[in-house]
């Protein structure tokens, strides 16, 4: 075999091998599971080509398993997938296809193996391996696939202007391969991306969105972001994103480019985590700056208040990008809200107080937003740097002294709103929030102690002075 299989694939592909042979049809391994071989990163999915009917291969197949897989198949596509052990093994007969200006659907029908390679994304993708008699384990490149890899290049087997507009899902596919793998895109792709960006827009915002999370994904992800960026795509499909792009100059003062900023912020969480929110966060975090940027007279730019506005924007974005809109798109907004916070207490005389009521907002989500405050530090003044990270350093060591003492982390004040319209016969109204929020900040400014008995006797105080007074 060309490719170095494992003996489980190895088993598997020779009773595939066995099936063609006996249905008297030529079969190839095919597409993302060679190239990923090649490239010696790990695939579960198997993609197998047969010059014939694809679902009768997988029956035949599946027979000679014990237990038998269940084939499940697509009588419309010619397609039918079975499952072996971990591996999920797909089978198509081979196709030709053209397309319609208006939809990413083809009309198929049956084709050679080269029609079937012709049709393909990437030469990387394009890639098959033999497994009939004559030359199993051979693999067939006519696209210098194999090179490709070795060069690390993304380039579309035929004419990029009809890869593209005969499937535009494929321009972002092409980003997101050269960010995952960290390959670049041949000239004349990149010129064919650039040119077909708008037919971008028949694509459902499902697969966008799917390539969107995947780039992020990457190791590196503004190698992606990039390329959406400077192909004109991301103005496209996600214009807030590219609003933050640019350094405007008034009087010799300028700000930095908050788009390269952000792609920087996250690279260095890409570091720390692979936690698809966090980096979501960190994407979303200044992308309120754009709307609240001012420029004040003898001060400079300001975004005041951009965290509130860009906490403001995220579900709107989520639904945009049809992310969901459960607990993970409420973690991305409470980080983007409250990215500034940690930072901000450096600048000033850091109280208990101050610290307390930040472990109070955060929550058990404190470590993931100081790692967020953490990969936001990027300027290239090693010295400012160095001054930030100390200061980070000791806002950490703060938090970690406070919540030993006083265990603010997870903490309930100890007097509930039932407790208060139980006490003072009130229905639910504006008096019990007023009077729960005034415990609780006396609790965190350290007035009261942080009791039951302290708060009861503050509760009965606020009250008065509201006239309200406990009913037994
Ligand atoms: N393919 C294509 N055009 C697309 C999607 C897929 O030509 N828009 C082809 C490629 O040859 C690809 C194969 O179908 O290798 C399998 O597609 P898929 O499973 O989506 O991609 P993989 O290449 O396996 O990579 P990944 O699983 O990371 O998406």
């Amino acid at each position: 075999m060309f490719i170095k299989c494992t003996e489980q694939e190895a088993y598997i592909f020779d009773q595939v091998a066995r099936a063609a042979r006996e249905l008297g049809v030529d079969a190839y391994i095919i597409g993302g599971f060679v190239r990923d071989k090649i490239i010696d990163r790990e695939s579960k999915d198997v993609d197998i080509v047969c010059l014939g009917d694809g679902i009768e291969l997988a029956n035949k197949v599946a027979g000679y398993f014990k237990p038998v897989p269940k084939v499940s198949f697509f009588k419309n596509f010619g397609t039918a997938h079975i499952k072996v052990d971990d591996m999920d093994i797909e089978f198509v007969g081979a196709r030709k296809e053209s397309y319609r200006s208006h939809s990413r659907k083809p009309e198929v029908e049956p084709g050679t193996l080269e029609d079937d390679q012709n049709r393909r994304d990437f030469t990387i993708n394009a890639l098959a391996v033999s497994l009939n008699k004559s030359n199993f384990g051979e693999l067939i490149d006519p696209f210098e696939g194999y090179r490709a890899i070795e060069e690390k290049i993304i380039r579309t087997p035929l004419d990029p202007d009809r890869t593209f507009s005969d499937d535009p899902l494929r321009m972002m596919r092409a980003i997101r391969f050269a960010s995952q793998l960290q390959f670049t895109i041949d000239e004349v792709t990149w010129k064919g991306i650039k040119k077909n960006k708008e037919r971008i827009k028949i694509v459902s915002q499902e697969r966008i969105t799917d390539e969107l999370n995947k780039i992020l994904l990457s190791a590196k992800p503004s190698a992606g972001l990039d390329f959406l960026f400077q192909s004109g795509i991301l103005a496209i499909i996600f214009p807030e994103m590219v609003a933050l792009a640019g350094a405007e100059y008034i009087d010799g003062m300028g700000h930095k480019d908050n788009f390269y900023h952000t792609l920087q912020v996250v690279d260095n969480i890409a570091v720390y985590t692979d936690d698809l929110w966090l980096r979501w966060a960190a994407l979303l975090h200044d992308i309120g700056k754009p709307p609240t940027k001012r420029f004040e007279e003898g001060h400079g730019w300001t975004f005041h208040g951009h965290e509130v506005v860009g906490g403001r924007m995220v579900p709107k974005i989520f639904s945009k990008l049809k992310l969901p809109l459960d607990n993970k798109m409420r973690f991305v907004r409470k980080l983007v809200e409250l990215h500034l916070r940690p930072i901000s207490l450096t600048k000033e005389n850091i109280t208990d107080s101050a610290i307390r009521r930040l472990l109070f907002d955060a929550g058990d989500d404190i470590d993931t937003l100081m790692l967020l405050c953490k990969a936001d530090i990027t300027s290239k003044n090693k010295q400012k740097v160095k001054r930030y990270l100390d200061n980070f350093e000791m806002v950490k060591y703060r938090l970690e002294e406070v919540e030993t003492s006083d265990k603010i982390r997870n903490w309930q004040p100890p007097v509930s709103g039932e407790m208060i319209m139980e006490v003072f016969g009130i229905p639910p109204c504006r008096h019990v929030g007023d009077i729960k929020n005034a415990i609780k900040d006396a609790i965190l400014d350290g007035e009261i102690e942080n009791s039951y008995e302290s708060a009861y006797a503050y509760m009965l105080r606020v009250a008065a002075t509201l006239n309200l007074h406990p009913v037994k």
